[in-house]
């Protein structure tokens, strides 16, 4: 099957089995926000903790923090997202279509689809006109412009103006991180493509702070830079990516920000028209972002180094990852249709690895007699408080395999009939097919070494 039709395959399996379902559905859908099902959430939990484990927990040099979404109106003033977080934005009259003026060419004509915008004989365009990506809101019962606040379109403001908080805190010294999960909201002039560009999404953002004249844990600040840019792409493919499908992308000098001293993006292959794109950015901010925090609320953010009697405005290293663009390339990464000897219809299989499945197995009775139900049952609920599982007997044993084929679980434990004698069961293996006998004793531990 070639990768141009994943994505469609991935809505409607997401559908069909509880992965991810649009927003608001029985409404008519809210334009490009998803929700979330029972297997999604895992999913995408699953995912989440693995960034928040090598980021925060596995390290002394990196903090966590959970920063509000509304923040102080000044924030972004300070940042820059006021005055300049805009995209180029052009109307048609003729077919009231709205488009980025700077991505016409991949834009479409809703009255002749094989053209552009503009391109259609009737089509009346106007001039580009800048449109702000942030949502606003009001704060407070009235609503007027000095109650205006936004919904954060990055995370990584939260971590900037609680710099010094958490570094005096956690008595933490430079070089440290600051790491964060949490929503991000902007208004997409074209959001789409499933979860990969949405107007509501996730990010997984660290700030790393380091010294900006001197090497400090061992490296200067390029150095630290590329040690994260290393890092990052290993956290990728030990999520399964193919390595071929992954690659940094260098910005260049038309891309880089002003104050930038080096960004690459990671980008995955997710195929067909889409191809590669951006899921990570690693980006040398220098100390722009401290220094403009510094400038607008009128307060020092500086970090004293008693040692050195140096005290200075750190040079910032920032990783940031989109949850649900990761989501979506685990998931077009995983899917695969096979052939299966003597089954006509194949199998669709969700190649997840086992960390990120979100039933880690299903178990089985092979037949509804002999007391294979009551076994299967009571192992069931024996893995249950440890790792989801999910019990099936319904249906033909092939049937309940293909259905945790599709949703990546890797393990399928079946109770047959020399179970009760043995007090053993089979476990198939989702992508060898492979089958091995295993004590019930032994079930724990054999599933926990294969999961975690
Ligand atoms: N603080 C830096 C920052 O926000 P970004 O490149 O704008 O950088 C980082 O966003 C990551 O967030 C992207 O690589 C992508 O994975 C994710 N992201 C950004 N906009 C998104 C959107 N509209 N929908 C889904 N994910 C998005």
């Amino acid at each position: 099957m070639s990768r141009t039709d994943v994505l469609e395959k991935l809505v409607s399996l997401s559908k069909r089995r509880g992965f991810i379902f649009q927003s608001s559905e029985i409404y008519g859908g809210t334009g490009s926000v998803w929700d979330y099902g029972p297997l999604g959430v895992e999913l995408k939990k699953n995912l989440k903790d693995r960034w928040w484990h090598a980021m925060v927990r596995s390290r002394d040099d990196v903090e966590g923090l959970d920063a509000a979404i509304l923040m102080h109106p000044r924030t972004w003033e300070a940042s820059g997202h006021v005055a300049g977080f805009t995209d180029p934005l052009v109307d048609c009259k003729a077919c009231k279509g709205r488009f980025r003026a700077d991505k016409l060419e991949d834009a479409r004509c809703p009255r002749k689809p094989s053209r552009q915008p503009g391109q259609h004989a009737d089509c009346e365009l106007t001039e580009p006109r800048n449109f702000n990506l942030m949502f606003k809101t009001f704060m407070g019962p009235v609503e007027e412009s000095a109650a205006t606040v936004y919904l954060r379109p990055e995370t990584a403001q939260g971590i900037f103006v609680n710099f010094l908080n958490v570094q005096q805190a956690r008595r933490q010294k430079v070089p440290f991180g600051i790491a964060q999960i949490g929503k991000a909201f902007r208004n997409e002039i074209t959001p789409g493509n499933f979860i990969f560009r949405t107007r509501e999404f996730e990010q997984m953002e660290m700030q790393f702070f380091v010294d900006p004249g001197q090497p400090a844990g061992g490296r200067t600040d390029m150095e630290w830079f590329e040690y994260w840019k290393a890092a990052r792409m290993e956290w990728h493919l030990a999520l399964g990516l193919e390595r071929e499908r992954l690659h940094f992308h260098q910005h260049g000098p038309q891309e880089l920000a002003h104050y930038a001293r080096a960004a690459f993006d990671i980008q995955f292959d997710f195929g067909g028209t889409l191809g590669f794109q951006e899921i990570e950015g690693v980006h040398h901010r220098s100390d722009f972002d401290l220094s403009r925090h510094q400038e607008y609320s009128g307060k020092k953010l500086e970090y004293v180094d008693q040692v050195a009697n140096r005290r200075y405005v750190p040079f910032v290293i920032e990783t940031s990852v989109g949850a649900d663009r990761t989501t979506l390339a685990v998931l077009a990464n995983g899917y695969r249709e096979e052939a299966v000897p003597g089954e006509p219809d194949g199998r669709t299989v969700l190649g997840l690895i086992p960390a990120l499945a979100p039933v880690k197995a299903g178990i089985f009775p092979l037949t509804k007699k002999d007391g294979q139900p009551e076994m299967a049952t009571r192992i069931a609920e024996a893995l249950r408080p440890l790792f989801p599982v999910e019990y099936d007997d319904s249906g033909s044993i092939g049937k309940r395999y293909r259905r945790q084929d599709e949703i990546g679980t890797p393990f399928c434990v079946t109770v047959d009939g020399e179970s009760a004698a043995s007090d053993s069961v089979t476990v198939r293996h989702r992508d060898s097919l492979q089958q091995e006998r295993v004590g019930v004793d032994a079930l724990v531990g054999w599933i926990a070494a294969r999961v975690r």
